[in-house]
């Protein structure tokens, strides 16, 4: 495997789940658009506009509409989940064509809250992470062991089955393919893995995603941590090599700390 580097971009991507309504959300963009005005300067702003800087907000369905505000540089927009058919009686769903029609390019697929609570499997993520790829969506497939698969050895046991999931990508031109690290006791819990864990656990994932989809794919598909990442401990996290980003739920819903983040990972780029 390649030493890490740079070559793909930063990754900053706040997962609002159930939180936030229609009015917070009109809230958090104005108060994320004085602040960034005001406290960012041209670097921050040169990263986000040429995209070695992503950020990117998957808050709830009805807010799609309404983020974000016009700001100074992008923010893309995600959802949270989608169906892999176009259409058709699935109660409760939405469809990729129908983000579409309202500007979505991005969709988060397998979070283990929706592993977890919603019976979702490898089998359905599989077939939502095709789907949406294959519709051209930027698909962002969480990964990740719970706290009695870790203490009883079997994490890389459990994330290589997670990324046999992964679909046949070769066959989609241009596969926009981005894998978030999310260890389930980390989430929420206000204790992050360390260091360590990441780096070894980063590392084993770009291994077995270069047997599942091949070397080159491997190395230019964004892998990011997520699970407890702040503005305090972000910039160690971003150190560690094949981190290329942070999927943050409760540290992304205020601007301020989504703007810290945002920030860190614009320095970590004048770093690498
Ligand atoms: P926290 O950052 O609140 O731990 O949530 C992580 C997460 O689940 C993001 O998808």
């Amino acid at each position: 495997m390649n030493p890490p580097t740079r070559s793909r971009s930063i990754l900053i991507a706040g997962n609002w789940k159930m939180n936030s309504s229609l009015q917070e959300t009109e809230k958090f963009f104005s108060e994320f658009k004085n602040y960034t005005d005001r406290v960012f300067n041209d670097q921050e702003i040169s990263h986000l506009k040429s995209q070695a800087l992503q950020a990117c907000i998957f808050p709830s369905f009805t807010s799609l509409l309404k983020a974000p505000l016009p700001l100074s540089f992008p923010v893309h927009i995600g959802a949270q989940n989608a169906h892999w058919e176009k259409k058709g009686s699935f109660t409760g769903e939405i469809s990729g064509p129908m983000l579409k029609e309202v500007g979505i390019q991005w969709v988060l697929v397998g979070h283990s809250e929706r592993r977890q609570f919603f019976g979702e499997t490898n089998l359905t993520v599989q077939k939502r992470t095709e789907s949406l790829l294959k519709q051209g969506f930027h698909v962002i497939l969480c990964i990740g062991e719970s706290r009695e698969e870790r203490e009883s050895g079997k994490t890389k046991e459990i994330l290589s089955q997670q990324i046999q999931s992964i679909p046949d990508i070769s066959a989609i031109s241009d596969p926009h393919l981005i894998l978030a690290y999310e260890p389930v006791w980390a989430i929420g819990t206000g204790v992050a893995a360390s260091q360590e864990q990441i780096i070894e656990t980063h590392q084993n994932i770009r291994c077995l995603l270069s047997e599942k989809i091949g070397a080159n794919l491997a190395e230019t598909t964004p892998l990011l941590y997520g699970g407890s990442v702040t503005p305090d401990n972000i910039t160690s996290l971003l150190q560690c090599p094949h981190v290329d980003g942070a999927l943050v739920g409760g540290a992304s819903l205020q601007p301020e700390s989504f703007a810290s983040l945002l920030r860190a990972g614009s320095k970590s780029l004048l770093f690498s």
